[in-house]
C-alpha cells in the first residue's frame, strides 16, 4: 500500500511539471547498491533465476535511492510480466561516458504497437487482468531517467524477449 502511494505521488511531482526531485551525487559503488535490490527481489521470489552481469565500477553522479527505484520497478516487471521458467538477466556496464542498466526477460513480447505506450502513465494491455499494479511503474522509471538528463527505452521480440535499457550520463 505505501508502495502505491508512493507511486502515485511520484506520478503527482511528474505532471506538476517539476518532475522527480533527484538529488545528484558521485556514488563510486552502485553495482553494490543495485545488488542490494536484486537481492530483496530475488528473496521475494525465490523459485525465480535472476543472472546478474554487473560491470558499473565507474563513478556515476546519481540520486542512488532514485536508482535503485528504477532498478526495483524494472526487475519487478520483468519478475512479474515475464515467463517464471525463464532467467532474468540484469546487467550493468559503462559505455563510453554513459551507464548502461539493463534488464532482459523471456515470455511473451510486447505487441510493437505497445511499445511507446508502456511508459504513460495508468496504461496497461487493455487485455490485462484486474487487481494488478496501477500501470505507474514505467512512467516513474522514465521519470527518474530523464531527471539525470538520461534516455530508457524497450525492445521486445518472440526470439530475443524484453529487454528495458536505461542510459544515464556518468557525470551530471
Ligand atoms: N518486462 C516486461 N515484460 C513484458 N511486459 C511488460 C514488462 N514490463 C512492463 N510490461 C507491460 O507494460 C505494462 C506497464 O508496465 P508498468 O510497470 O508501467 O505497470 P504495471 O507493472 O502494470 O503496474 P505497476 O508497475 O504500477 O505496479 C505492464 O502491465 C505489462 O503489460
Ligand atoms: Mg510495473
Amino acid at each position: 500500500m505505501s508502495q502505491l502511494i508512493d507511486d502515485v505521488m511520484d506520478f503527482a511531482r511528474g505532471r506538476l511539471g517539476s518532475g522527480i526531485a533527484v538529488s545528484i551525487e558521485p556514488i563510486d559503488d552502485i553495482d553494490e547498491r543495485l545488488r542490494a535490490v536484486v537481492d530483496e527481489l530475488k528473496t521475494a521470489n525465490a523459485s525465480r533465476e535472476v543472472v546478474t552481469e554487473f560491470s558499473l565500477s565507474a563513478r556515476v553522479h546519481c540520486d542512488a535511492a532514485r536508482i535503485q527505484q528504477l532498478l526495483a520497478n524494472l526487475l519487478g516487471n520483468a519478475l512479474t510480466h515475464g515467463a517464471d521458467n525463464q532467467a532474468v538477466v540484469v546487467r550493468t556496464v559503462a559505455e563510453g561516458t554513459e551507464a548502461v542498466i539493463s534488464v532482459s526477460n523471456g515470455g511473451e513480447p510486447i505487441p510493437s504497437h505497445m511499445l511507446l505506450k508502456v511508459f504513460e502513465p495508468y496504461w496497461r494491455p487493455p487485455s490485462s487482468s484486474p487487481g494488478g499494479g496501477l500501470g505507474l511503474g514505467l512512467y516513474i522509471c522514465k521519470q527518474i531517467v530523464e531527471a539525470h538528463g538520461g534516455t530508457v527505452e524497450v525492445c521486445s521480440s518472440a526470439s530475443e524477449g524484453t529487454c528495458f535499457t536505461a542510459r544515464l550520463p556518468l557525470l551530471r
